[in-house]
């Protein structure tokens, strides 16, 4: 039965806000006399129905989009982000946009609550204060284990650094960051009883082995010996390890993996999803949230986006030597919000315990070429490319193999490379209406 909650929540990070709203009705407006309001409030506040997800990154691309998801699904969300490279605004954009939501689509329902820390994830202090905020009184544990521990029933972790040329001149801001502060993270999140685990991993795990051509199984990436049937009928095994990774960041993901499936095993009371990012693009439909760093990317995509607004003259094409149909490199293009909800499949359908990868991808492979065509017949421009030498590190073909995540989340990817962007151009509509506004 829903029932309004509030996450009452200090505030131990820089700026925090909150939204919430909605009905009140029974259990608790029947008010026990062994209890207090006091109690009753408290009871309300963490009754199995005050569940949140810790969302950690929640402001940056992938992570708003899920939160995003996440609210519409009726969770509460914890943001805890640095701000490093997001801003601010796309937490209130996301208060506006799920309070509306809940106005126009969804009358009568919950709110759900959404709550943002400023806080850097190292920052163990901090993040101590956050989790403490988050407790079970201990009268309101139904059994003395912990694992009612906390009201935070599951983390999604996208707090990494990712630039794969900053990596290579900077290892070690990237294994402080990415290896270092996944660590004391777990270590952290362990001592609250929080052990439900959704990591942002990446199909760069695969390293030299995209390359032999077809899509790419999660058993060819594997923390620890596996044995399966390829698509060929025949028995292979693959050790543990990773093969051909070039560079800091792509190293940073699968020693993490790894990591995680080692702490999985020597605790068996986690359960940990490592999901393998392909290439996400595309924003929500609204073009309300977008990709929108503080640094720009240098991804396809956002460099596409930055020739069609004139910031860059053209696009380079790294390569048109590759063995692939048009001769430019091919990649599995995942639209965000299919990736986003990827994250609240992980969430739900994981009975199990212990450490498993997925890979979000569509199975579909498109070329530079089919990207830019795309683009421009939705919008009707012409995006000029130059062509120059293949880019160090990159691999001809990246597309995964999506059976695994279909069969045991029930996730697979609906939109299309054209919705990715429609959705894409209708944000950078809306980005420059609001530029010009803000000139007037
Ligand atoms: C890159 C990272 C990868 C990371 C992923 C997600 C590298 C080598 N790999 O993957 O580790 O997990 O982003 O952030 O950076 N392209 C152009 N011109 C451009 C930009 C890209 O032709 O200006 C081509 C690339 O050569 C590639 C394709 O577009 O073939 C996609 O590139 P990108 O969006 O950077 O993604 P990945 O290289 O697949």
């Amino acid at each position: 039965m829903p029932y309004s909650t509030s996450s009452g929540a200090s505030s131990p990070g820089r700026f925090s806000s909150g939204s919430e709203s909605g009905d009140i009705d029974t259990p608790f407006t029947e008010r026990s006399i062994l209890f207090d309001d006091h109690d009753i409030d408290v009871a309300v506040q963490q009754s199995v129905n005050d569940q949140h997800i810790l969302v950690v990154g929640g402001c940056g691309f992938i992570g708003s989009h899920t939160v995003w998801e996440l609210a519409k699904a009726g969770y509460n969300v914890v943001i805890i982000d640095n701000l490093s490279n997001a801003f601010s605004s796309v937490f209130d954009r996301l208060e506006t946009m799920v309070t509306h939501h809940y106005e126009t689509v969804k009358p009568g329902c919950r709110q759900p609550s959404l709550k943002l820390y400023e806080a850097d994830f190292r920052d163990t202090e901090t993040l101590t204060k956050i989790l403490e905020s988050y407790e079970t009184p201990l009268g309101f544990r139904q059994h003395p284990n912990d694992e009612q521990r906390s009201t935070i029933s599951g983390v999604i972790h996208f707090a990494a650094y990712k630039a794969v040329g900053e990596s290579i001149k900077q290892p070690l801001k990237y294994y402080a960051n990415n290896v270092g502060g996944l660590i004391d993270f777990c270590d952290l999140l362990s001592d609250f009883g929080i052990r439900n685990f959704v990591f942002s991993s990446s199909a760069t795990v695969y390293g030299t082995v995209a390359d032999i051509g077809v899509p790419l199984r999660e058993e060819y990436c594997s923390q620890e010996t596996t044995v399966f049937i390829d698509e060929d009928d025949q028995k292979k095994v693959v050790q543990a390890g990773c093969s051909g990774l070039t560079n800091p960041y792509g190293r940073t993901k699968w020693m993490c993996e790894a990591i995680l499936n080692d702490l999985a095993h020597a605790d068996p009371s986690w359960t940990i999803t490592a999901l393998r990012y392909f290439n996400p693009i595309g924003c929500d439909e609204s073009g309300l949230l977008g990709e929108d760093p503080r640094t720009a990317a240098t991804n396809l995509m956002p460099v596409v986006l930055r020739v069609l607004t004139g910031e860059a003259p053209a696009l380079n094409i790294y390569g048109d030597d590759y063995d692939t149909p048009d001769g430019t490199a091919v990649r599995d293009y995942i639209h965000v919000t299919d990736l986003a909800r990827g994250h609240l499949a992980a969430l739900k359908s994981r009975a199990d315990k212990g450490f498993r990868v997925y890979n979000l991808g569509s199975g579909r492979g498109h070329s530079v070429l089919d990207l830019v065509a795309a683009m421009e017949q939705v919008s009707q421009r012409k995006i000029p490319t130059q062509l120059v030498g293949r880019r160090e590190g990159d691999v001809g073909m990246c597309v995964a193999k999506a059976g695994r995540a279909q069969e045991e989340l029930g996730w697979r990817t609906e939109k299309t490379l054209e919705t990715c962007c429609r959705d894409v151009w209708r944000f950078l509509e809306h980005v420059v209406a609001e530029d010009s506004r803000a000139k007037i």
